[in-house]
């Protein structure tokens, strides 16, 4: 697929800054959004801030707009208005503001918290149905259908990227199965806009030995993971919660009722 201008939102988050600097001088234009502030722009960035709440900006944003990489949003656990606004709110206004924009290919970044409730025994892939762990979970799995319904009725491709824990390194027993290092999410968004596809979900995570996920859909549109967390398994393991239900779901403390979005962020 061409892409001449390429939107990135969220930019100014964790994942947006490693693709900021990814993208650096790779398309004619990238677009670069989100609520807190971007900085200066460098050559061939364009930068539009935007509340993904509010529809009209967001179909200001998708002006121009070949292909999009959805990172803007409430990336914890949050209360009901904040993840309304930012993740229900904010879904429907991208895929309707890519619709009238004729933007053929969003990716979206989707979580692990949208299958959270999977027991860590059971091995799992792409086709796994959504079970939320918390209203976050909930606002991603509610996004992948989003995804879905504008694939398959407006033909905007969507690649649904269910992540686990994405940073520098895995931090904790459980991120030695769920952790996808920065340069390796770069080659998943990487084989994301280069594949042929319709509507696909992929797992955002390393070569984990200990990984839950069977990511064979990835493999297949050319996602090859570089990294494996096994690297930290002397320094991390051991390193779990107290709670024995927070140890058998993937979705990890995020599965406990007692769980109301802690700033501390697990992911
Ligand atoms: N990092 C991970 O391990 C991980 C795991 C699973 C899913 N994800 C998802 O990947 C995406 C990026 O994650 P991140 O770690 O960079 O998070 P982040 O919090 O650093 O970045 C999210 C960005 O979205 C912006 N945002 C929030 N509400 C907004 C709104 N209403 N309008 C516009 N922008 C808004 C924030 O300002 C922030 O810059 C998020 O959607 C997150 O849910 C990340």
């Amino acid at each position: 697929m061409r892409i001449d201008r390429l939107l990135v939102t969220g930019a100014a988050g964790m994942l947006g800054g490693v693709l900021r600097r990814h993208f650096q001088g790779r398309f004619p234009h990238l677009r670069l959004s989100d609520v807190a502030p971007l900085g200066a722009a460098a050559a061939g960035e364009e930068l539009l801030p935007c509340d993904l709440g509010d529809a009209a900006a967001v179909d200001r944003l998708f002006d121009g707009v070949d292909a999009c990489v959805h990172l803007g949003g409430h990336s914890v656990e949050g209360d009901w208005p904040t993840v309304i606004n930012a993740n229900i709110l904010g879904v429907i206004n991208v895929w309707e503001a890519a619709r009238k924009a004729g933007t053929k290919r969003i990716l979206f970044a989707s979580s692990n918290h949208a299958i959270g409730f999977h027991p860590r025994s059971r091995r799992i892939d792409h086709t796994a149905p959504a079970r939320p762990d918390t209203r976050y979970g909930l606002s991603k799995a509610f996004g992948e259908d989003v995804a879905m319904y504008y694939a398959n009725k407006h033909g905007i491709s969507a690649l649904c990227m269910r992540i686990g824990s994405a940073r520098a390194e895995p931090e904790d027993e459980r991120q030695l199965a769920t952790w996808q290092s920065l340069p390796d999410f770069c080659r998943m968004v990487e084989a994301g806009l280069a594949a042929d596809y319709v509507y696909e979900i992929v797992y955002g995570v390393s070569a984990n030995q200990r990984s839950w996920w069977d990511n064979a859909n990835a493999a297949r549109l050319g996602y090859h993971p570089q990294d494996d967390a096994e690297a930290w398994a002397d320094r991390l393991t051991g390193k779990t919660s107290a709670s024995a239900l927070d140890e058998t779901y993937q979705g990890g403390p995020y599965c406990s009722p007692d769980f109301s979005g802690d700033p501390k962020k697990i992911v």
